[in-house]
């Protein structure tokens, strides 16, 4: 028999960071992270949500660290990634689950919503890859993208270009930064969260093109995203580095009409 060398897929052990861990996706995968065997600090600018996330951790047997950050704000990363190898050791896993959204159309948009948008987005991935790599002998970097990157979606002129940002971002992070550090993205489809809000709900046109273009026709779970973020930041990855793993059910391929 054939001896392949394998190894499993799981983050039990390591130590990650989710900016961005206290809602919707970011907070699945810090309880996914946390429940596969992973110390993990959930992160985001509000301290009561914080708190909330950091007794949760710990109630699925995470050791964490309560701690705010603004991905806008670099001392706020270079406090948050001390703090976090001061308690836990070292950083192996960072994920950059941050948003911002804007629904204006690109006539009536304003500046300022478009800097907003690439400042937590696009210019936060960035600044928390450059400073957690600092500090990381080894590890994954998962920043958050997008399936609207790929498509036009009316009234998200800043958010799909920040998007493809990323995905570009991702490419040259992981060149630059591996083979110790791989950067991967995830691009989530419809994921029901605060972000997408009321906006894909069951009755609006919206809905029924998920539901069209889908197999489940449905919109993900967070949960559904998380599978895919143990996977990267898993040593089972080794292999895996520079990519955008979708997670759409097949949105951005599916069905032309009936
Ligand atoms: N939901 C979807 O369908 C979907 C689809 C594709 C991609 N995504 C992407 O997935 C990621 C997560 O989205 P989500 O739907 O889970 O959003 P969400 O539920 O609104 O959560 C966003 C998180 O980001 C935090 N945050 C916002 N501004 C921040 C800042 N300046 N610094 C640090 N943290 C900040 C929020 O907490 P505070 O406000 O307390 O800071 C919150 O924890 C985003 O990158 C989003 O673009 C979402």
């Amino acid at each position: 028999m054939v001896d392949y060398d394998h190894t499993p897929v799981t983050v039990a052990g390591k130590r990650a960071v989710v900016i961005g861990g206290t809602s919707g996706i970011g907070r699945a995968l810090a309880h996914g992270f946390a429940a596969d065997g992973a110390d993990v600090v959930a992160t985001s600018r509000g301290a009561e949500s914080v708190a909330e996330t950091a007794a949760e951790l710990r109630e699925l047997g995470a050791e964490t660290v309560e701690k705010t950050c603004d991905v806008t704000d670099r001392e706020s990363l270079v406090d948050l990634r001390d703090a976090t190898v001061d308690a836990l050791g070292g950083i192996d896993v960072l994920v950059a689950s941050q948003s911002a959204i804007s629904r204006s159309s690109l006539a009536d948009g304003t500046e300022e919503e478009w800097q907003t948008v690439f400042d937590v987005q696009l210019d936060g991935t960035y600044r928390a890859t450059q400073l957690f790599a600092e500090r990381m002998d080894e590890g994954a970097i998962i920043p958050i993208s997008s399936i609207s990157n790929g498509l036009a979606i009316p009234n998200l002129v800043p958010y799909t270009t920040a998007k493809g940002g990323i995905d570009a971002f991702t490419r040259v992070a992981a060149e630059e930064l591996g083979p110790e550090i791989r950067v991967n993205a995830i691009r989530p489809g419809f994921v029901r969260t605060e972000q997408t809000g009321g906006t894909y709900d069951e009755g609006t046109e919206r809905h029924a093109e998920i539901a069209r273009r889908t197999t489940t026709g449905r919109l993900a779970d967070p949960g559904e995203v998380v599978g895919a973020a143990i996977y990267l930041a898993s040593d089972a990855a080794s292999y895996t580095n520079g990519t955008v793993l979708t997670v759409d059910d097949g949105f951005t391929h599916g069905a032309f009409g009936e």
